[in-house]
């Protein structure tokens, strides 16, 4: 089994496993923030490049560092491979870059948008992001579109990291979004707006690492964070009936896929589990759902570090 070393702590991991999925095992700072990949997702990374890490050693066999910084979602792991991550002041500044680019055309609209609270980018801009832009042009804007009777797109927000693709491709059998256009040309299309008719189709929402994809049942109703996120389930038919829901008083606000500390779902769940059954009497509730993750949706994350919401 190769061994690799990240900011100086060594790692067993077996053959094969990236860079990133290494880090993930050490844990801690070492961890490359990631926008794009996706566990679950196949094929998904390579899109954002914020996970860059510097090689300063390939392999025991050919010691040689890597010229350029490496997305360390697509890197695989090499016997002796040593790499620098938050510890490397090139590898700070480049994802400082990277989110000051993804920054560009994406509004700050946190305190109206949904996911805030729970945004990818928004934990992105505030631990490895910088307080200034430089961009002057005008930024650009899009309407907003339903698509379909569940879902809003605001591709105002989107950073083009094509997890809802990939969601859709594998997930549903017939996928009717993708992204169309190049450079800042690119949006995600649902080709004439045709509307994403398909018993998984709610999954997009909660692979998007921003507020682009939101859920229509859910909009405006509270933020994440005046919520409590509970474990539940159901017999369902359709998916494994294993969700959160997300509970004021008495009433469910929303359900959602369990996540991880990593924001990646445990199991897709189906549209009917995720929209149509907000009861209390839907569900048999299990318990408080531990929120690892580092965000503000863990209340006082900023001083205490991980929280665990009940
Ligand atoms: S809509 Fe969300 S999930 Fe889809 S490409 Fe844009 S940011 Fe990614
Ligand atoms: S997470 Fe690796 S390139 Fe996006």
């Amino acid at each position: 089994m190769p061994k690799v070393t990240i900011d100086g702590q060594t790692i067993e991991v077996a053959e094969g496993t990236s860079i990133l999925h290494a880090a993930r095992q050490l844990g801690g700072e070492c961890v490359p923030p990631a926008m794009c990949y996706y566990t679950p997702l196949k094929g998904s990374g390579g899109k954002c490049r914020t996970c860059l890490v510097k090689v300063t050693k390939g392999s025991e066999k050919d010691p040689r560092p890597m010229p350029k910084l490496v997305a360390s979602c697509q890197t695989m792991v090499m016997d002796g491979m040593e790499v620098a991550s938050k510890s490397d002041q090139a590898v700070v500044d480049a994802r400082k870059g990277v989110v000051e680019f993804l920054l560009l055309n994406h509004p700050l609209d946190c305190p109206i948008c949904d996911q805030a609270g729970e945004c990818h980018l928004q934990d992105l801009a505030f631990e490895h992001g910088s307080a200034n832009t430089r961009y002057e042009f005008e930024r650009r804007t899009f309407e907003k579109i339903d698509i379909g009777p569940y879902i809003k797109l605001h591709m105002t927000r989107c950073i083009l990291c094509y997890r809802c693709v990939y969601t859709a491709n594998q997930i549903t059998d017939n996928r009717v979004h993708g992204i169309i256009g190049r450079g800042d040309h690119a949006e995600i299309s649902t080709y004439i707006e045709k509307a994403i008719d398909n018993d998984f189709s709610g999954n997009v929402i909660d692979v998007c690492p921003v507020g682009a994809l939101t859920d229509r049942t859910f909009r405006f109703k509270s933020r994440v964070w005046f919520l409590k996120p509970m474990d539940a389930h159901r017999d369902c038919d359709k998916c494994c009936g294993k969700t959160t829901v997300w509970v004021s008083g008495e009433d469910i606000y929303r359900v959602t896929a369990r996540k991880d500390k990593y924001g990646e779902v445990e199991e897709f769940i189906c549209n009917t589990c995720r929209f149509e059954k907000k009861s209390a009497s839907d569900w048999v509730i299990e318990g408080p759902r531990a929120i690892e993750r580092h965000s503000v949706i863990s209340q006082n994350h900023y001083a205490n570090g991980a929280t665990t919401v009940v």
